[in-house]
């Protein structure tokens, strides 16, 4: 059976990790996966983490089944960190499970929808993260895509976002990023948001929110401003979230689905469905991240430092782009990248050709989405120096 397999070039972005792995050259830089990194490079557990898991440890009795939905104190957690204090909690409409990353939210949210309706059409922004398309297909939704970046202007191109959403046909879902929009660093503003709000409104579309990065933009609260918005005034609306950023537990894998229904009749039968898909896919999600963000997001202490841990990691992001466009300016780039300091979250486009990517990861071991997607957190005091001179060699 095997001999008609083709073998499949490597993942775009989890590719890199291992090319990057590789490579000896002691100048290397990795601006690739999005993760979190500190100045020396590493990407470090936080504290507040390490204080629940030693909390878990001790207090753990049993490894027995969690069931479909995970841990129903993640998920309330989950819900008030994505809401706040929001009147769908008291209308008791929304119902969150608990996940296997944000990736795992997505493929539910995926089947969830094609449970809905078969041969629904997801309107992705273009660009948008690597994985959405493929992921959105292989769970049977039809994928269009709606402009987003202007790679000229280095902006958002609102109008022709608006212009092409305003054709969406009622019943077709349109994946919005909450925060932080990978790959192109650029967000909807607040204005932005009541406009598509109002759109969703008169058309009829139901948003599907991807939020992985909820608190490495302006805030935790600010960040949530658009699902926010939307759950006051929609009738139905579907979130995925993901702590692997903002907890830094990419390896254990948690994340969570949340369904807003009209009432919480409908939403106990979205639930019902959300728990099929899951029961089918994976059983239950694993238990061990989500009972550390319950631990922390029920410890008004360890919730402080959680904060000023994530404040932290915001900060030093924010600082890099500054860095960056400082340091091109300082090696006599005349071209301006000004706009990487306009750009919010992990990531912005650096706009070089595909081959100039090449060129700097063969001839300087600098590696990067090839759509010149940088991983801003891979950028620290001691490597911007030879970033910006490898840059400025290959843009000249
Ligand atoms: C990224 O875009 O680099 C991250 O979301 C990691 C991933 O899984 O692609």
């Amino acid at each position: 059976m095997f001999e008609h397999l083709k073998a499949l070039p490597a993942d775009p972005i989890l590719g890199l990790i291992a090319a990057c792995n590789q490579d000896n050259n002691p100048n290397k830089i990795d601006l690739g996966v999005g993760v979190y990194k500190d100045d020396t490079g590493h990407t470090p557990i936080l504290d507040c983490v390490k204080t629940a898991e030693k909390f878990r440890t001790e207090t753990e009795t049993s490894k027995v089944y969690i069931g479909p939905t995970g841990d129903p104190g993640f998920n309330e957690q989950m819900t008030k960190l994505i809401f706040g204090q929001h009147q769908i909690i008291d209308q008791n409409r929304s119902r969150t499970v608990s996940t296997p990353g944000g990736t795992g939210a997505l493929r539910v949210a995926a089947e969830f929808i094609r449970a809905c309706k078969g041969n629904t059409t997801i309107w992705v922004s273009n660009p948008t993260w690597a994985n959405h398309q493929g992921l959105f297909s292989a769970a049977g939704l039809k994928v269009e895509s709606y402009p987003y970046y202007d790679y000229e202007t280095k902006t958002l191109d609102f109008p022709a976002m608006m212009a092409t959403l305003a054709q969406v046909n009622p019943g077709d879902v349109v994946l919005l990023h909450a925060c932080c929009h990978n790959p192109s660093g650029m967000d909807l503003t607040v204005e932005q948001w009541q406009q598509v709000t109002a759109l969703a409104k008169e058309r009829g579309f139901t948003p599907l929110i991807d939020m992985a990065y909820q608190g490495f933009g302006q805030g935790l609260d600010q960040d949530a401003y658009g699902p926010r918005l939307m759950a006051n005034e929609l009738p139905e609306l579907l979130v995925c979230s993901s702590c692997s950023k903002n907890f830094g537990l990419y390896r254990e894998r948690i994340g969570g689905f949340t369904v807003v229904a009209k009432d919480s009749t409908s939403a106990d039968i979205a639930l019902s469905v959300v728990l099929s898909v899951v029961r089918s896919i994976y059983s239950m999600p694993p238990a061990h991240g989500a009972a550390l963000v319950n631990t922390i997001l029920s410890s008004s202490e360890l919730t402080a430092q959680w904060h000023s841990e994530l404040a932290v990691m915001r900060q030093r992001i924010t600082h890099n782009r500054q860095m960056l466009v400082e340091k091109l300016i300082a090696n006599g780039v005349e071209r301006d990248f000004s706009f990487i300091t306009r750009q919010s979250g992990m990531f912005s486009f650096l706009g070089i050709t595909p081959q100039q990517v090449e060129q700097l990861m063969s001839d300087y071991s600098i590696y990067m989405v090839g759509s010149s997607r940088i991983s801003i957190a891979g950028i620290s005091k001691d490597n911007v120096d030879y970033l910006a001179k490898s840059i400025s060699a290959v843009i000249k």
